[in-house]
């Protein structure tokens, strides 16, 4: 009990060291401000906020998955050399995309939606609001639309002039990652073990193939068993549209309740031993402190949102360009001046 308690402490501290504060904004010698910050839109582009709304709202109107897939773009944009919109840029000249690394491949989506709120964007203030910040506002507004909280955004970033491929392979975690190797990652990004699971809560929306997680159904330690931590009745349901070979692309809830509101649910999953990704599952599997976690926010949704919310925050401000850095590109998939 004692233990617990203190764990329980520990927790809270951890959750309210990553709560960000900022002063307010004045720029130094009359240059951008190098720090970011909600209202910084507010007078050069007044409606860029709600453009980006508008247009996110009509994309998940016409697909509910299109919210989970805006809020995968930040993440996978943000694991990479900072929130810059890296993940962006397709190949061109000296630039490999990020869009064929191994976790990118056939997988991420959501660049038209960015296509057309830039566009937009262009037309309402010409070279005005970043590629970067499209898609961080995406993430929030797409959260908020499927049932989940609402934050406000510090802004301000600007987009990168290049793209790491290399990055994109080994700085975002591999389903198939072990605990410590998944943490590790985080941490360099300075993200702690609280956010770890409450960004994973994220998983609540959206699909996942069935090369994601087959090695769990057949033989997830070489043994030729399947993962003893995936519930046996779950698994062989799976299995007849996830086969040993072939169906690679096949498409999976990652929250086989309710795959499209985002809520809880995906942390009860993860307790009844249905969390579809072996990443999933090792949250409550493989960590005390992350078991805990895993248990506060499948019996508190409030909390999982507050500190969703909270995360998602941090998670934006990864090393983004500001000031005189980088640039505001005028699309999204190519530098200025090549
Ligand atoms: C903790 C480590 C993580 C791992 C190993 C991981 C891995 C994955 C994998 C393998 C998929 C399915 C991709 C496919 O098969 O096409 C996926 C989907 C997704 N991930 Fe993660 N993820 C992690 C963390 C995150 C974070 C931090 C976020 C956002 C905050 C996130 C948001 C999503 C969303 C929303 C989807 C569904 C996308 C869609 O339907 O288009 N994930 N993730
Ligand atoms: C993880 O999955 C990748 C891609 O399917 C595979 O090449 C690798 O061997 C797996 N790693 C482990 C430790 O199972
Ligand atoms: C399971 O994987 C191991 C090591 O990767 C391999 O040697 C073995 O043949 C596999 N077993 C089955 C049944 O696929």
């Amino acid at each position: 009990m004692a233990a617990s308690i203190s764990l329980l402490v520990v927790l809270a501290a951890l959750a309210l060291s990553s709560a960000s504060s900022f002063a307010f904004p004045h720029g130094h010698g009359g240059g951008p401000p190098a720090f970011l910050f909600p209202q910084f839109y507010d007078h050069s582009c007044p409606k860029a906020q709600q453009i980006v709304k508008s247009i996110v709202a009509k994309a998940v109107a016409k697909e509910a998955r299109m919210a989970a897939s805006l809020v995968r773009l930040h993440f996978h944009d943000c694991f990479v050399k900072g929130c810059d919109a890296s993940v962006l840029l397709d190949s061109s000249g000296t630039i490999v995309s990020e869009k064929n690394s191994l976790p990118n491949r056939n997988s991420l989506r959501g660049f038209e939606v960015i296509d057309e709120i830039k566009a937009a964007l262009e037309k309402e203030c010409p070279h005005t609001v970043s590629c970067a910040d499209i898609v961080t506002l995406a993430a929030r507004d797409s959260t908020s639309l499927v049932g989940g909280p609402y934050w406000e955004v510090p802004l301000g970033r600007r987009d990168s002039l290049g793209a790491s491929i290399q990055g994109s392979n080994n700085n975002i975690p591999a389903p198939n990652n072990t605990f410590q190797t998944i943490l590790t990652k985080f941490k360099l990004k300075g993200l702690n073990i609280v956010d770890l699971v409450a960004l994973s809560g994220s998983h609540t929306i959206g699909l996942s193939r069935c090369t994601s997680f087959r090695q769990r159904l057949y033989n997830q330690t070489g043994n030729g068993l399947p993962d003893f931590t995936l519930d046996a009745g779950y698994a062989a349901a799976l299995r007849t549209r996830c086969p040993r070979s072939g169906g690679d692309q096949n498409l999976f809830p990652l929250d086989f309740v309710s795959p499209t509101k985002f809520d809880n649910f995906y942390f009860k999953n993860l307790i009844a031993k249905k969390g579809l990704l072996s990443s999933d599952e090792i949250l409550f599997t493989s960590n005390p402190v992350t078991e805990k976690l895993v248990e506060l926010y499948a019996a508190n949704n409030e909390l999982f949102f507050e500190h969703f919310a909270q995360s998602m925050v941090k998670m934006g401000n990864i090393t983004p360009l500001t000031g005189n850095h980088g640039e505001i590109r005028t699309n999204c998939r190519k530098v200025n001046h090549p």
